[in-house]
């Protein structure tokens, strides 16, 4: 049983698997923990929608890749043009081929919906890591407009995603990257 500090130190953006699918079973478990997330009001507003079939993960990649490069072509995305290149490579997979990829969705009349489904995804990342787990927010994978696709993942009209989250069995856990010191602004006391 890891210590909440190892839990912390473990809780790493994972984006090598290894060729070994997550039972539904126990995404379902996570799931229910992350219900265990603050929200505002206790709203619950959070909705999951889980894919583990590859091909359609795949598909999902496409569709969201296609529509973040519009959006760069039309100046209505401001990332780095660096992604632009990535994105435009056929072979790129923004959920790194993982096996399993969570969708959190919610209602767009939810106004603390983006932060609600943060602290959610918070919670699913942590409880990932604490069963062995490597999850990973792909905010490149979110762009899925096409109602039959989200009609697929059962996301009503009305509704967006906030963050896809991919799981899988890591091959490995990277040391964190470099924080700086917290940023105090000041200590009243
Ligand atoms: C809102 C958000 C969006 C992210 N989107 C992506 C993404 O699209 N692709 C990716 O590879 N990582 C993505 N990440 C992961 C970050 O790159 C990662 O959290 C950061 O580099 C720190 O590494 P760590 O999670 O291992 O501590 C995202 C993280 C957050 C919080």
């Amino acid at each position: 049983m890891m210590t909440f500090t190892e839990l912390l130190k473990n809780r790493r953006s994972i984006r090598d698997f290894q060729d070994k699918e997550v039972p539904v079973k126990i995404v379902e478990e996570i799931l229910q923990e992350s219900t265990l997330a603050p929200s505002a009001s206790n709203n619950q507003p959070c909705r999951f929608s889980i894919v583990n079939c590859k091909n359609t993960i795949k598909a999902l990649s496409d569709e969201s890749k296609a529509n973040l490069l519009d959006d760069f072509a039309q100046n209505k995305a401001s990332f780095n043009p660096v992604y632009a290149d990535v994105l435009k490579d056929k072979n790129f997979n923004v959920f790194y081929n993982a096996s399993c990829v969570i969708f959190i969705s919610g209602s767009n009349a939810v106004y603390s919906l983006d932060v609600d489904c943060a602290l959610a995804a918070s919670y699913i990342m942590f409880s990932a890591a604490s069963r062995g787990l490597g999850a990973c927010w792909i905010a490149l994978g979110s762009q899925i407009r096409d109602p039959k696709t989200k009609a697929l993942l059962g996301i009503p009209d009305g509704c967006r995603i906030v963050a896809p989250i991919i799981i899988g069995y890591p091959k490995e856990i990277p040391p964190a990257s470099e924080r700086h010191a917290p940023e105090i602004l000041r200590v009243i006391s």
